[in-house]
């Protein structure tokens, strides 16, 4: 009985052994898990289980329960998380040229993003990002941002004014919303709803995949379908523990990554049209959410009474980049 034990006790060290993984990379990001973003990482997670074998192990941790939005950056610095994809505005202190990302009414469409992200442009600004000792993997998408508040919904820019708006740590959101004479808020994304909540803030702006999973239409009167900025991700990993990675495992996370951005492009755009039909049906059965849809007109005069701020990031993110982009 005793050798038994010995040798079945021997058998599970070997089994937990061959299945323990060589490398644990911990990806922390703030959304729900039900969004482009968080399938996205999911589905990255379980193909590099699959590609590499089990050798290297993908922990994922949503909706900011590892690590906020400023917080996130310092971490994988100091190697506390290996991987994150911050949105572009969550750069800015350490590659500002990333604002023009979100510059509104830069974009066209997704084709017009998609084109500029893994052109010349993209490039230069992954390049940026390494120099700060990250590695750049990919892009990612997760849609168009709408204006929502609690206050005089938003049909012309005029309606901003005096409102309060939480924004992301970006300097080019400041100025869209100083623009229009509204009253900007950088908070972090946890913060966003408890904000509406108390009334910190009158409104946000936000994706409708955040607006519907993170709940913020419970706590909004109105939603703008203004599409009036891009919000998309840089997926990056830390330097030193790509270092690490032996070579053979490299070109399969690269391949596991591809993959996860060609999902996470296809989900974004699928997805766009359930979160609405939801966020519509939540306001038809509640009755406390009022959903407007900008006349061509209307969007002209939010182009127009934005498109001031450009000049005066000409030099913080490169006048050469922008033009570029816009073609
Ligand atoms: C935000 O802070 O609103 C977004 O960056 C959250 C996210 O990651 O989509």
């Amino acid at each position: 009985m005793k050798k038994f034990l010995q040798v079945a006790a021997a058998t599970a060290l070997l089994v937990s052994a061959s299945v323990a993984a060589d490398y644990t990379i911990k990806f922390s990001h703030v959304v729900s898990p039900n969004t482009p973003k968080g399938k996205a990482a999911d589905f990255f997670a379980k193909r590099v289980d699959e590609l590499t074998a089990g050798r290297v192990e993908v922990k994922v941790f949503p909706s900011s329960q590892l690590y906020t939005d400023k917080a996130v950056m310092k971490a994988l610095k100091i190697g506390n998380v290996q991987m994150a994809a911050p949105s572009f505005s969550k750069f800015t202190s350490l590659v500002p040229q990333l604002q023009l990302f979100d510059l509104p009414f830069l974009f066209r469409d997704v084709n017009h993003v998609h084109s500029v992200m893994d052109g010349e442009v993209g490039q230069v600004m992954k390049d940026l990002v390494t120099k700060k000792g990250f590695v750049a993997l990919s892009y990612w998408d997760n849609g168009f941002k709408n204006f929502s508040t609690n206050g005089k919904p938003l049909i012309v820019p005029a309606d901003a004014k005096g409102q309060k708006f939480r924004i992301m740590s970006s300097k080019v959101i400041e100025a869209q919303f100083l623009a229009v004479g509204a009253n900007p808020q950088v908070l972090p994304f946890s913060e966003v709803y408890s904000a509406l909540q108390q009334g910190v803030v009158d409104g946000a702006e936000n994706p409708l995949s955040n607006f519907y999973t993170k709940k913020f239409l419970e706590v909004q009167t109105s939603l703008t379908l203004s599409s009036h900025g891009y919000l998309g991700y840089l997926v990056v990993m830390s330097k030193k523990f790509w270092k690490k990675l032996p070579d053979d495992l490299k070109p399969k996370i690269i391949q596991a990554m591809n993959e996860a951005t060609q999902m996470n492009r296809k989900l974004a755009a699928e997805l766009e049209d359930e979160y609405l039909a939801n966020i519509k049906a939540y306001a038809d059965k509640s009755g406390k959410l009022k959903i407007f849809t900008l006349t061509d007109a209307q969007k002209d005069a939010w182009r127009k009474a934005t498109a001031v701020i450009y000049p005066d990031f000409y030099k913080v993110i490169g006048e050469d980049l922008i033009k570029k982009a816009q073609k």
